[in-house]
């Protein structure tokens, strides 16, 4: 099964066609690059697939559920790493993982669980108590 399937999307900013009729599926497992030239839409596409842009057309399913109406359970199950920093620069690297990581339910021993394991993940352990500003020496 398609892990994400996207089926003949359309989306329109006034006159211009942004996404028109695209249509393509991810099984479980795999990656896919979405490759194009500055302004062919792929952060359109990126944006319906998270559910922060409703489509004119097409639809969107993930783990074979149509994403539509209330978008909130399907958030849950799905994350994006944005094309700009998406750190608060005033908090620690713990402190920004402790916030992105509650958004997602987790709290206690889990969360406390996942920030290590992530921070080993990253060679980042022993600076997870330094703010993520870059100018933050320590
Ligand atoms: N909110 C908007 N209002 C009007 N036009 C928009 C809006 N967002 C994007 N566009 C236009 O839609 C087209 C697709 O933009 P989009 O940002 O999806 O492209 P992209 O492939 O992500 O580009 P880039 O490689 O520059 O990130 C572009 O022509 C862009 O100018
Ligand atoms: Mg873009």
């Amino acid at each position: 099964m398609a892990i994400l399937e996207v089926r003949n999307l359309r989306k329109r900013y006034g006159r211009l066609a942004a996404v028109d009729n695209v249509s393509f599926g991810v099984s479980k497992g795999a990656m896919l690059a979405l490759l194009g030239p500055n302004g062919a839409g792929k952060t359109t596409i990126v944006s319906m697939i998270c559910g922060l842009l409703a489509p004119d057309s097409g639809e969107v399913l993930i783990e074979g559920r149509h994403l539509a109406g209330d978008t909130g359970p399907i958030k849950r199950r799905i994350g994006i790493v944005p094309q700009d920093l998406a750190l608060y620069e005033e908090l620690t690297a713990r402190e920004n993982l402790e916030l992105f990581g509650a958004l997602y339910g987790l709290w206690g021993r889990p969360l406390a669980t996942a920030i290590d394991t992530n921070l080993d993940l990253v060679g980042l352990r022993d600076r997870g108590d330094s703010r993520t500003a870059l100018s933050a020496a320590a």
